[in-house]
């Protein structure tokens, strides 16, 4: 006999059925003795009668405890009227144990599963993760997450975007943040960096000629971790060729729309379109560039999205230094300070735009700078010497050699945007196996130490060492 999910059991009453699933709760009533079996579809009851059961599943119910994982054949009844409860997905029936087999014991775990509202201090629900991950409310948020990328993946499929992953080994790209670096083996004394984003290889996608690309694209920040911030996160990374910023703009809209309506339709959205606000209003009206423009701040259910656009083109930096680019190097001036940007790069403006929904930073973009020419200029006011463009920009300033179409594009954060969704405080609630707020994987135990033999192999010297 196949077996078959809890859930599936709601369309079989009468017949036979096999589970498997977890032991969520066991309660003993004299001759019968009740289980909740829980698999991913849900939890179903079991009954058991002593005269309905083999001899061996007589002796193995008396066994089997909580988290025990079990594989159980009997006969789906409909549950008496009184005992109906219309909350849970098998809340209607119950099965008729003739057969329970134990797959493998548990030990007590660490913390509850079966009852979330005894929630383990954090530290241990990321060691014991693969335990945490039981919890119904961590299951939710792993389906949501799914459901949010199948969307996406489906809408661009629809607007003719390809999916093309680019290499998480190779060259760093200015984001704001520490990188985190690779030792190569091969070649003493070098290294590769691993991705803040795949921006620049997004914008070589398009000098590729593939017009419209996508990715879930992970990415790596070495930066001081909060609540919604890891240093590997996931972005839906978009770029598009022969595009302005409303091309753009539209586009998320669109796509954010779609993802809630597929996703979260209990979910409301404040105004459509969302509203497009500029920078220095943003910063005049709200002070802040990421204002919560919600009209009831209680109502867990309202999103307000609104589109910053018009960023200046630098920031002025506390070193000596001087300026920094507000967004990254790549980002276009607007047309009008084309011209001038280079004598007064302060008052300059950028085609940037960042969506921010209830007071969050959910993505960034930019129409980009496509000329070689600009691009130097750029990097010039950055104070980057000739060697220092050349070492990290000569293959981006060659490709702008050999025709390059306008384009621009975005980065949404995934995990945030299913954090808002999941109505989750902290960013690790929506990720599977994330790292603690100073960037321990605690499950894995990672960073941790590595052999001699494979530090020398990497041709790296620790200094420094622990004591
Ligand atoms: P930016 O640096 O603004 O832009 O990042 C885009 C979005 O990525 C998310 N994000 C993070 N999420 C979790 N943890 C982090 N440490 C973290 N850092 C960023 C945010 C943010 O809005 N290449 C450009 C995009 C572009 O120009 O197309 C970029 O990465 O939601």
């Amino acid at each position: 006999m196949k077996r078959i999910w809890a859930k599936q059991a709601t369309k079989k009453i009468n017949s036979t059925i096999k589970l498997c699933g977890w032991i969520n709760t066991k309660r003993s009533m004299g001759e019968i003795v009740f289980i909740d079996l829980r698999d991913r579809s849900g939890i179903i009851q079991i009954v058991f009668v002593e005269k309905e059961l083999d001899q061996e599943s007589r002796q193995t119910i008396k066994e089997i405890r909580n988290e025990f994982v079990v594989e159980i054949e009997g006969i789906v009844n409909k549950r008496p009227l009184n005992q109906i409860n219309k909350n849970i997905v098998c809340g209607e029936i119950e099965v008729l144990a003739k057969k329970i087999t134990i797959l493998s014991k548990a030990k007590t775990p660490v913390f509850e599963i079966n009852n979330e509202k005894l929630q383990a201090n954090e530290e241990m629900r990321l060691k014991y993760r693969y335990l945490d991950l039981r919890h119904e409310r961590m299951k939710d948020n792993l389906v949501l997450r799914h459901k949010i990328t199948k969307t996406i993946r489906d809408f661009l499929d629809k607007e003719d975007f390809l999916e093309v992953e680019t290499p998480i080994l190779t060259k760093g790209t200015p984001e704001g943040a520490r990188e985190y670096i690779v030792p190569s083996r091969l070649y003493p004394g070098e290294f590769y960096v691993l991705p803040q984003a795949p921006q620049q290889f997004k914008q070589l996608l398009m000098v590729g000629g593939i017009e419209k690309y996508f990715q879930i694209a992970r990415c790596f920040r070495d930066e001081d971790t909060r609540g919604d911030r890891q240093p590997e996160f996931t972005q839906i990374d978009i770029e598009m060729s022969f595009i302005s910023q409303s091309d753009i703009l539209d586009l998320i809209e669109k796509m954010i729309i779609e993802i809630i309506k597929k996703t979260s339709p209990q979910k409301k959205i404040t105004k459509i379109p969302f509203p497009r606000i500029t920078y220095k209003q943003a910063m005049t009206k709200y002070k802040s560039d990421k204002p919560d423009i919600r009209q009831n701040k209680n109502d867990k259910d309202e999103l307000a999205f609104c589109f910053i656009t018009d960023f200046p083109l630098f920031s002025p930096t506390n070193s000596k230094k001087g300026l920094t680019s507000t967004h990254h190097p790549f980002t276009s001036p607007i047309k009008k300070d084309i011209k001038t940007f280079v004598d007064d790069p302060l008052n300059a403006t950028a085609l940037q735009y960042d969506l921010a929904c209830n007071g969050m930073e959910l993505g960034g973009g930019s129409i980009r700078i496509h000329k070689r020419e600009t691009q130097e200029k750029i990097f010039k006011i950055l104070k980057l010497s000739d060697k220092e463009i050349k070492r990290r920009f000569n293959h981006l300033l060659n490709a702008f050699e050999y025709g390059v179409p306008p384009h621009g594009g975005v980065a949404l954060g995934l995990d945030r945007i299913a954090m808002m969704l999941a109505n989750e405080k902290n960013i690790r609630e929506v990720i599977a196996f994330p790292k603690t707020s100073d960037a321990r994987d605690l499950m894995m135990g990672a960073p941790s130490e590595i052999p001699a033999k494979q530090i020398k192999e990497s041709n790296i010297k620790i200094i420094n060492e622990k004591k």
